[in-house]
């Protein structure tokens, strides 16, 4: 059947029929709102670059964390900024260091609360990389030993999740092996398996203070132009007991996020990363777009090219969205 019979605009033609029909639908419970908590702040401080996005002492970042659970966002990724960074990155390391005493005064707070970690090096190594560095290169082998320690020391402090960033060959495998030695078997690993070597992590970048000093990331995350070599990384990280899967960035790489939805049957999660979020406030500042149709589309398309997780500092403005 063809024009005139077939008109596909009656199913379009009021409000109450368009979502009738609706064939993708963001909730806000499938969202994580991505915090920043630093040493040697006291007030919550903007980040320039991400208009509405601060860098929190503990305690207000457990106010933060509350009322974002109030809004109905389910969990948050915490990144820790320590006070001071050395080659190592040894602060990461600390029972009382940034990320895990935030950790442990959200959960004691409310325990409800879902708290992802991020595990990675760069937010504090005084070089910027993800790893220990070794004749001018970031040593896999060396630096695997330290994010095991990482993620034990987030589990001990109540973390749900843990979430390696870094793309060091073999991370999940080694991290699963310590959470299990150290008795935290429930807690989980959201992996970054499909981390791209991104220009859209420029505003995150000035919010940590994590821009390498020398050279780039491009050893360790994947080359743009690659999606079979995602697929592997996938696979590998799945096979080492990954329990989420992430693509990352989310808005250049739907594609990425559809051919995962249909290999793999874990949740998928998409961060929606800080390039992807100041894009929206700078054109919405200008006045070239209207700010919620823009993020709600944004954040729909991810959904409709299959992801379950959506990661995004839209969440708490998306909750209210929602909400009205
Ligand atoms: C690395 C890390 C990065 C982001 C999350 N974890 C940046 C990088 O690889 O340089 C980017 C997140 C964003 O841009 O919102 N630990």
């Amino acid at each position: 059947m063809f024009y005139p019979e077939s008109r596909p605009r009656r199913l379009r033609k009021s409000e109450a029929m368009r979502k009738l029909i609706s064939e993708t639908n963001l909730h806000i419970s499938n969202f994580i709102y991505p915090m920043f908590v630093a040493e040697n702040i006291d007030k919550p401080i903007v980040i320039e670059s991400m208009p509405g996005v601060y860098r929190y002492p503990v305690i207000d970042a457990i106010d933060r964390a509350t009322q974002v659970f109030e809004l109905g966002i389910p969990g948050i990724l915490l990144f820790g900024i320590p006070g001071n960074k050395d080659a190592t990155g040894s602060e990461s390391l600390k029972p009382d260091g940034i990320v895990q005493k935030t950790v442990a005064e959200i959960k004691s707070a409310n325990p409800e609360i879902l708290v992802f970690t991020d595990v990675c090096l760069c937010e504090y190594t005084d070089h910027g990389h993800c790893g220990i560095i070794k004749d001018n290169d970031v040593d896999n082998d060396a630096t695997l030993e330290v994010l095991a320690q990482q993620a034990v020391s987030h589990a001990k402090a109540g973390a749900d999740m843990v979430a390696p960033s870094d793309m060091m060959d073999g991370r999940v495998g080694v991290i699963r092996k310590a959470l299990d030695e150290n008795g935290f078997s429930n807690v989980g690993i959201m992996s970054y398996a499909a981390k791209y070597c991104s220009a859209f992590y420029g505003p995150f970048r000035e919010a940590a203070g994590s821009a390498p000093q020398f050279g780039n990331r491009k050893t360790y995350q994947m080359d743009p132009a690659n999606a079979h070599e995602a697929m592997k990384e996938m696979e590998l990280d799945i096979e080492e007991g990954a329990d989420i899967i992430m693509v990352k960035p989310a808005l250049s790489y739907l594609d990425i996020i559809a051919k995962v939805k249909e290999r793999f049957d874990l949740p998928i999660a998409a961060y929606n990363v800080s390039g992807e979020y100041s894009m929206v406030k700078l054109m919405a500042d200008k006045k070239l777009a209207d700010e919620r149709q823009l993020t709600l589309e944004i954040l729909t398309s991810i959904k409709r090219a299959g992801a379950d997780i959506i990661i995004s500092y839209h969440a708490p403005d998306v909750a209210e969205w929602l909400n009205s």
